[in-house]
């Protein structure tokens, strides 16, 4: 195998996020440097406090650090209605072993980076407060960063608003900054991960393989199913699982390239990504946009990660 890609996660657990943390330490692909945690699905002492949780569920060790409460701009927006009181509602965890570096998250991103031998990858699964945050206090940085792997935004429609995704939305201005940095981007939007749903048979596809961390993920998919089944899913759509699996099985993936910019004013259409598909901007291509996935192999991919867990305990 060639060298391992090295990775930075950044995210807001969150049940998808955890589950994308899940899929990413199971890879043979990827070794991660470092955890950061973001505002977002939950104030960020849950986030942080639930980021401890899944990091001790799942063996990374790795540091981890806090990012803080508030964007970049504006007000904090949480997502309890879909995530629970903890943002991270469901089956019982362990206690943190993990503690917080005495630093914030962004300069623990930085630290790693430039103490790193390769370029870094970032996996950002949440508002993209501590990327835009970095790329605007580290610059220099930005040659060390090999990749930013996003969930985030959608070139169709957003779930927030009519217009905005979520993680998007939470913080406009730190997305401009990420979509305007010139790095290789890749954006699994909504347009990707609403087709990568897990059906209720994955579920017990998965509790099937009977280890302690399957029967968590299938735990953390009947809670996140709960909430989108009211609204008229047939499964639970495993965001950001998505921006992990693009960087380990690109080829279950479909893609196109856009100029993309971020809506950071207007009425109806803030934390908008705005594809430029006819060429208006006369603007190279900025984000390797995903828009649609082999679902089959994506439950596949998920499934493996799964069953490592209990041939790692063996
Ligand atoms: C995104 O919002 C959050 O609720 C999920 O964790 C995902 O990152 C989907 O819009
Ligand atoms: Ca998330």
């Amino acid at each position: 195998m060639t060298s391992k890609i090295p990775i930075i996660l950044d995210g807001d657990p969150g049940h998808d996020d955890a589950i994308a943390w899940m899929l990413a330490k199971a890879s043979a692909w990827l070794e991660i440097l470092a955890c950061t945690s973001v505002s977002g699905n939950q104030s960020i002492e849950k986030t942080s406090y639930n980021a401890r949780r899944v990091m001790t569920l799942l063996g990374i060790d790795a540091p981890f650090a806090m990012g803080r409460e508030e964007p970049l701009h504006g007000e904090p927006i949480h997502a309890g209605n879909i995530h629970g009181e903890t943002g991270l509602d469901g089956p019982a965890l362990p206690d943190p072993t993990i503690e917080a570096e005495p630093i914030n998250a962004v300069e623990l991103m930085a630290k790693t980076i430039a103490a790193s031998d390769k370029p870094v990858t970032i996996v950002a699964t949440g508002p993209l407060t501590n990327v835009g945050a970095l790329l605007i206090l580290y610059p220099e940085l930005k040659p060390k960063i090999a990749h930013i792997s996003i969930m985030g935004g959608g070139l169709a429609h957003g779930n927030w608003t009519p217009a905005a995704e979520f993680n998007i939305l939470v913080d406009p201005e730190a997305a401009d900054v990420v979509f305007k940095s010139g790095l290789q981007l890749t954006m699994a939007g909504l347009d990707v991960t609403l087709k990568a749903l897990v059906f209720p048979e994955d579920f017990e596809r998965i509790r099937a393989l009977g280890n302690p961390i399957a029967v968590v993920v299938a735990e953390w998919l009947d809670f996140f199913y709960t909430f989108h089944r009211s609204i008229g899913y047939a499964g639970a759509p495993v965001h950001d699982a998505v921006a992990v699996a693009a960087l380990i099985k690109p080829e279950i993936l479909t893609a196109r390239d856009y100029y993309v910019q971020v809506e950071t004013s207007g009425d109806f259409c803030r934390g908008a990504t705005v594809a430029d598909h006819y060429g208006f901007s006369q603007q190279p291509p900025n984000t390797h946009a995903l828009v649609d996935i082999d679902r089959e192999a994506f439950i596949d991919l998920l499934a493996e990660a799964a069953a490592w867990y209990g041939k790692e305990s063996e």
